[in-house]
């Protein structure tokens, strides 16, 4: 059986105490969540060590938001796998559109990312979505498909085990226009069909698939309702506490 999930990229936002009381709060409040629903906040690399302490021995979990592409060396500026692992991080977003589109990230680089993230241990939260052009021209399952099956294909049905998939449609994010639950729920269906495909029925059904875009309190329980989302990846909404345990209460 798939887990329900419900996880907070923080981006590039909050103070390292000001995370450090998100965190906190989070973790308070994470009583009012029922226990089989997973809780992750995905913090800045800057954050993970003061709020691995914060989630120690707790239900929350830790993510980071990015990894490097590269085991160790002369690399400025990057973080490694091992780094992220000595901080107590359990899980990294890798393909986030903001690293696609900003950073140019690329289904290629991912594929040596999420190879060097499994292999130090870590889960992976692996995000696909089209833009609004592709969205317009009616692309976006062709889209989601490729960017699926250019990453995940170079894994194993073992490897599937630790990957979630957050389904995000850029279009969706920070924007304010939620995807319809059917719209999101079309994807997900999709997304499952080329995971039976190349995995076989059992790995599609147990592998969680998260929405994110513009998802909040409002519309997370229609969208959670959906046979196919398993739970959210949520920016905005995941900055305020109350916001984010709100959505995770909405199975
Ligand atoms: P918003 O919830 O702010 O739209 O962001 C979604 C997202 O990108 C989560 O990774």
């Amino acid at each position: 059986m798939r887990k329900n999930i419900v996880a907070g990229n923080w981006k590039m936002n909050t103070t390292v105490p000001e995370g450090v009381q998100l965190a906190k709060e989070v973790v308070e409040k994470s009583k009012e969540v029922p226990a089989e629903v997973g809780l992750i906040v995905a913090t800045p690399f800057t954050h993970l060590c003061p709020v691995a302490e914060v989630l120690k021995g707790t239900r929350v979990e830790l993510s980071a938001q990015n990894c490097a592409d590269k085991e160790k060396g002369a690399y400025t500026g990057e973080v490694s796998v091992g780094m992220l692992v000595s901080t107590g991080a359990k899980w990294t977003i890798l393909g986030h559109s903001e690293r696609r589109q900003y950073y140019g990230e690329t289904d290629a680089k991912l594929v040596d990312k999420v190879q060097l993230a499994l292999a130090a241990g870590l889960k992976v939260i692996l995000c696909v979505g089209e833009n609004l052009d592709e969205r317009e021209a009616g692309k976006h399952f062709e889209v989601v498909k490729t960017q699926t099956e250019n990453v995940l294909f170079h894994f194993t049905a073992e490897d599937m085990k630790n990957i979630v998939i957050a389904y995000e449609p850029v279009w969706a994010i920070g924007t304010g226009k939620t995807a319809t639950a059917e719209q999101a729920q079309e994807i997900h269906a999709c997304i499952r069909k080329v995971l039976a495909g190349k995995f076989g029925a059992q790995v599609a059904d147990d592998t969680t698939i998260l929405y994110g875009g513009s998802c909040k309190s409002s519309n997370a329980k229609e969208l959670f309702a959906q046979p196919d989302i398993d739970g959210g990846l949520i920016g905005g909404a995941a900055l305020k506490s109350d916001d984010f345990i709100a959505i995770a209460k909405a199975f």
